[in-house]
Order: structure tokens, then C-alpha cells, then sequence
């Protein structure tokens, strides 16, 4: 096949990120800009401020990765986009943005679903892990389990029934007082944490099946922080309560998904998939089990823009672009 390089914008939520893949030399050049700083006073996302901010943020980062890369606009020969799900006013700036920009370069445009970019965001790592394996998807938006045949071929295995996991770690920050954003702050606390102290509930493990629910997992949280006079570790221990209780949640229904499939490899991606307990828990998990565990580096487990450009390249060699010139989102996506 032709070589070709790919420009990914990421715009879905909070994090502005572009990047180059070039189908032969791999990923050349990535950039991020976090918009934390502007919405931790509002203590979470808000929608028409992250909007405003990727606007002003795509163009000088494209600049930088084709800075970084040594290239032209002209060398581009494809520019994928996220085109949800996500906050629409977020995806409809990389999406106009892109879609522009491949218009005027004349090149095609490849709209990407953001899940499938953390799919196979550990496919930029080296050793990448070879189609078939489970994935374990874990963000803010959404808990899945995948069983991942080959590119494009993914079926759900299960997910989140209520709450995905991100979402029930910054709940469950907030309601601990860490403010925003709150997964990796309660991360940070649970460290200092006893595990001995408190031990909370895993859901749904008990019976078969491979779906999720957490929201459980924020109240039980909540009811310990009521019901136990305050100390000077009582925060810490809810929260190293809380993240082993998910952990070892996400650990059991990872080796019954190996189980029953019979895959021997794994891979976990999405920002959840920054924890390192998680990381090291299914590491053991996976040597116990005689399966390999894959991670993304940490930056790409979280938002980024070089998994939206290598899903775009790999789903253009596949043959799959558009051409149309009309510029659609989903905030809902399946
Ligand atoms: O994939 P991502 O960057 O954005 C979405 O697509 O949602 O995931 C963000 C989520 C947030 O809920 C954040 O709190 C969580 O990932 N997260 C973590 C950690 N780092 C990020 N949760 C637990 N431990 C972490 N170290
Ligand atoms: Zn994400």
C-alpha cells in the first residue's frame, strides 16, 4: 500500500490533541494542550469553554507537530478526526477544522470513532499486540470489554450498567472533597491509604456474566464517609477502599473475559487506564493466567491525538474514508 501520513485532531472533550502517523515510520510528531487549568474553578468540564478553547488551540498545534515532524501542510495525505461520541460543540471544532483542512489540501477526510481510538492506541506502543485480543476500555464516558478479532471487527462483551469507571472514581473524588479532576487526585490520596481498614463491595462479580456497575461502589463511599466519626486518615482509607474495590472488579471480570474467549492477549487503554494499580494488578492477573498485558504509555492512555491518527491511518488503508462535504457529528455513538 502507499505511504501515507495522517494528521488526527482530538477535540471530544477536554483535551485539544493533534498528531502525524505515517503508515510505514510509525508515529513522528504529537502535541496536547489540557484544558484542566480552565475548568478546575467550575469543577468539572464545561461545554461551551471547551469549545471556545480547542478553537484557538488546533491551529498553532498543528503548526507544532508539523514543526516537530519536519513537514509541510502539502506532505499531509489524510486527516482523521473524532467524530464522536462526545460534547458536540468539542467535536464539531476538529471536525470542521479537519474536514476544512482535508477539503482544501484535497486529501480524504477519516471520521473516528473516539473509543476505537483507545482500542488501538496500544498498537503505538512497541511490542504492539497482535489482533486477536480483549480490550479493556475504561474512561469517563464508558467501561467495555471488547473482544477485539481484527480492526474493525469488535464485539462487546459487556459495560458499564450505570456509572463508567472514570466517572465513578471523580464522583467519588468530589464527594471526598479533591475537586477536579478527580481520578488521578484520588489515586494520589489512596496511596496513603490502609487497605485493611474498609472493605467495599465488587460489584456484580459474584454472579456470571461480564457487565459492570459502580455507581454502588460512589454511595457505599458516601455512607462510610457519614457513618464513621472523621480522623485524620479517613479520606485516604475510603479512597484506597474504593480503588482496590474497582480494581479488583475490573481484574475478575479481565480474566473471566480471557477465560471464556480463550484470547491470550490483553490490552487497557482510556484515562482510567492511567491507574497504576489497575496496571499492576492485571499485569499479575495476566502472568497468572499465561496472557500478555499491553498498555498504552500513560499520555496515551488519556486523551490524545496520535490514537485518532493511527486509528485514521489504519482505517484508511483499510479503505474506508469519505468524501462528502458535509460535517456530522454524534454526541451519542454506539
Ligand atoms: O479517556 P479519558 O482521558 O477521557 C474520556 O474519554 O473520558 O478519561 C478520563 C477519565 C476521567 O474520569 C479521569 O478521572 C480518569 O480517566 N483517570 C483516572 C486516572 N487518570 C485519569 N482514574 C483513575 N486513576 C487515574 N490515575
Ligand atoms: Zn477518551
Amino acid at each position: 500500500s502507499p505511504q501515507q501520513l495522517v494528521l488526527g485532531i482530538e477535540s471530544s472533550c477536554d483535551e485539544t490533541g493533534l498528531a502525524l502517523y505515517h503508515s510505514q515510520k510509525g508515529l513522528l510528531a504529537h502535541a496536547l494542550h489540557s484544558q484542566v487549568d480552565l475548568h478546575a474553578r467550575h469543577g468539572g468540564v464545561v461545554p461551551e469553554l471547551a469549545s471556545r478553547d480547542h478553537i484557538k488551540r488546533v491551529l498553532p498545534l498543528l503548526n507544532e507537530v508539523l514543526h516537530q515532524a519536519g513537514a509541510q501542510r502539502q506532505d499531509i495525505d489524510a486527516v482523521a478526526y473524532t467524530a464522536g461520541p462526545g460534547l458536540v460543540g468539542a467535536l464539531l471544532v476538529g471536525a470542521a477544522i479537519g474536514r476544512s483542512l482535508a477539503w482544501a489540501l484535497q486529501v480524504p477526510a477519516v471520521a473516528v470513532h473516539h473509543m476505537e481510538g483507545h482500542l488501538l492506541a496500544p498498537l503505538l506502543e512497541d511490542p504492539a499486540p497482535e489482533f486477536p485480543f480483549i480490550a479493556l476500555l475504561v474512561s469517563g464516558g464508558h467501561t467495555l470489554l471488547v473482544d477485539v478479532k481484527g480492526l474493525g471487527d469488535y464485539q462487546v462483551l459487556g459495560e458499564s450498567l450505570d456509572d463508567a469507571a472514570g466517572e465513578a472514581f471523580d464522583k467519588t473524588a468530589k464527594l471526598l472533597h479533591l475537586g477536579y479532576p478527580g481520578g488521578p487526585a484520588l489515586a494520589r490520596l489512596a496511596q496513603q491509604g490502609n487497605p485493611q481498614r474498609f472493605r467495599f463491595p465488587r460489584p456484580m462479580t459474584d454472579r456470571p456474566g461480564l457487565d459492570f456497575s459502580f455507581s454502588g461502589l460512589k454511595t457505599h463511599a458516601l455512607t462510610t464517609l457519614r457513618e464513621t466519626p472523621e480522623d485524620a486518615t479517613l479520606a485516604a482509607d475510603i479512597a484506597r477502599a474504593f480503588e482496590d474495590a474497582v480494581v479488583d472488579t475490573m481484574v475478575i471480570k479481565c480474566r473471566r473475559a480471557l477465560r471464556v474467549t480463550g484470547r491470550k492477549r490483553l490490552i487497557i487503554s482510556g484515562g482510567v487506564g492511567a491507574n497504576q494499580r489497575l496496571r499492576e494488578q492485571l499485569s499479575l492477573m495476566g502472568q497468572a493466567e499465561g496472557a500478555a498485558v499491553f498498555y498504552p504509555r500513560i499520555q496515551f492512555c488519556t486523551d490524545n491525538g496520535a490514537m485518532i491518527a493511527l486509528a485514521g491511518a489504519l482505517r484508511l488503508a483499510a479503505g474506508d474514508t469519505e468524501n462528502a462535504g458535509h460535517i456530522d457529528v454524534r454526541a451519542r455513538w454506539t
